[in-house]
């Protein structure tokens, strides 16, 4: 059983962080060594993409404090971003006094499109199609033996007419797959690519496009979270307070800012994929799949807005949910070639896409809310500054002991720029050697 709770581990070296990480867990002691070069070698990087030059690195955090369907889990995030590692730590924290995450993840039904253009009459196309659907997912399921032998296969073929666009009228034909454990592009991509010469022969059509659709609106994931008012009570460095019930209603008031204003619910979305896609990320998945479905899903009303709600129960404590595609895998792709994404499923004790996809969403919508109380009420910046500061003092040629010197003086002044972080350097510099 695996303890999410590590009080002081932020205080920790790098080293003992490891240790207790893998401690607090049946894993084995060297996991995370995986990380010292992110997990690929050059070679590797090589195999991987084309005109290879070596890799680029991101940080790993693990999050925190996280239940989710009843089981403590450590989450491996790789983001750039300060604070959304403690940010989320923090709400899962808020959130265990009430059971945590519960997190239902549907079938791993993905859509392939085939668009058929070039039929003489699209209706009596489309039942022509429809007609012969039985046959086209017997085909469609011999495709591939080991996924049929997991579960997975052809579920559904439907058609849809296009009645306006650029070229005039088409069909457009969705083959709906079970991948099972896998994020399915390749299965679903073979399938449609085989089928498609059936489809033509059928419809008197020319088929052109046979591709996966990101907009996963099949293969949903569902978070809901609750919140005690009490938790949500706190006070700020600047001696603020605030009653749990002003910060629930802060976090309310933002959720309906993003509810009805595409503006807003771009960067309320964007809070909720910082902790989606670091994640994803971690696990080798492919995050711009993850990210298109989003912000499609995101629109599907003809309005763009917020994939997450925010409201109060009966008893007045605050209540979030979450529901977004979720196309990811555990098997297959860079998922399976990669050391540090098979790291990352280890540490989570992943066993199936499900799984992982139900841990991906309660994330999303652990970030989401700490964005939104830390926006309600003290505001982002305070949050952001020590990390952002230590960023700034870097980049401004800080090394060793010096950085947290520099950063430290930085956030009490309350001026966090390069060129402040430059003049405390040369004052650094300037004081005699101890
Ligand atoms: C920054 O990376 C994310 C936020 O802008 C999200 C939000 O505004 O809800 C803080």
């Amino acid at each position: 059983m695996t303890n999410s709770r590590l009080s002081g581990l932020y205080n920790l070296s790098v080293a003992q962080r490891r240790a207790k990480v893998t401690e607090s867990a049946p894993l084995p002691a060297d996991l995370l060594s995986v990380y010292d070069t992110g997990g690929l070698s050059v070679d590797a990087a090589d195999h991987m993409v084309e005109n290879s030059v070596g890799m680029h690195a991101l940080p790993v955090g693990i999050g925190l404090n996280f239940i989710v369907n009843g089981r403590d889990v450590l989450v491996p995030m790789v983001i750039e971003e300060p604070s959304v590692v403690a940010g989320a730590s923090f709400m899962a924290k808020l959130a265990r006094a009430a059971g945590g995450f519960f997190a239902k993840a549907d079938e791993p039904l993905m859509i392939g499109q085939m668009q058929v253009l070039d039929a003489a009459d699209l209706h009596s196309a489309r039942l022509a199609l429809l007609e012969h659907k039985a046959s086209l997912l017997d085909e469609a399921d011999a495709i591939d033996p080991i996924l049929k032998k997991f579960g997975g296969g052809a579920r559904d073929l439907q058609v849809r007419i296009i009645e306006d666009s650029p070229v005039g009228p088409f069909l457009v034909v969705h083959l709906v797959y079970d991948v099972r454990d896998a994020m399915g592009a390749n299965a679903v991509n073979t399938a449609c690519e085989r089928l498609a010469p059936r489809v033509e022969a059928i419809t008197g059509g020319r088929v052109h496009l046979r591709i996966l659709s990101n907009l996963a609106d099949r293969r949903l994931a569902r978070v809901r979270c609750t919140v005690p008012v009490q938790e949500l009570a706190f006070s700020d460095p600047d001696g603020r307070t605030y009653s749990g019930e002003q910060v629930r209603d802060g976090i309310i008031a933002a959720y309906a800012f993003a509810a009805a204003d595409p503006y807003r619910a771009a960067t309320h979305n964007k809070g909720i994929m910082n902790g989606v896609d670091a994640i994803v990320i971690a696990t080798g998945n492919d995050w711009r799949a993850i990210e298109a479905g989003a912000h499609a899903y995101a629109a599907r009303s003809g309005r763009y807005t917020s994939l997450s709600t925010w409201g109060t129960d009966a008893d007045g404590n605050l209540v979030g949910t979450l529901e977004m595609p979720m196309a990811v895998g555990i098997i297959g792709g860079a998922t399976k070639v990669h050391p540090a994404a098979q790291a990352a499923l280890k540490l989570m004790g992943i066993q199936s896409a499900a799984e992982l996809a139900e841990i991906i969403v309660s994330v999303g919508l652990a970030q989401n809310m700490a964005a939104l109380r830390a926006l309600a009420t003290e505001g982002i910046q305070r949050g952001h500054m020590s990390l952002h500061a230590r960023q700034v003092a870097i980049a401004a040629g800080a090394t060793g002991d010096m950085i947290e010197g520099i950063a430290r003086r930085m956030v009490e002044e309350k001026v966090v720029r390069i060129d402040r972080a430059e003049e405390l350097m040369k004052e650094a510099e300037k004081q005699p050697k101890q």
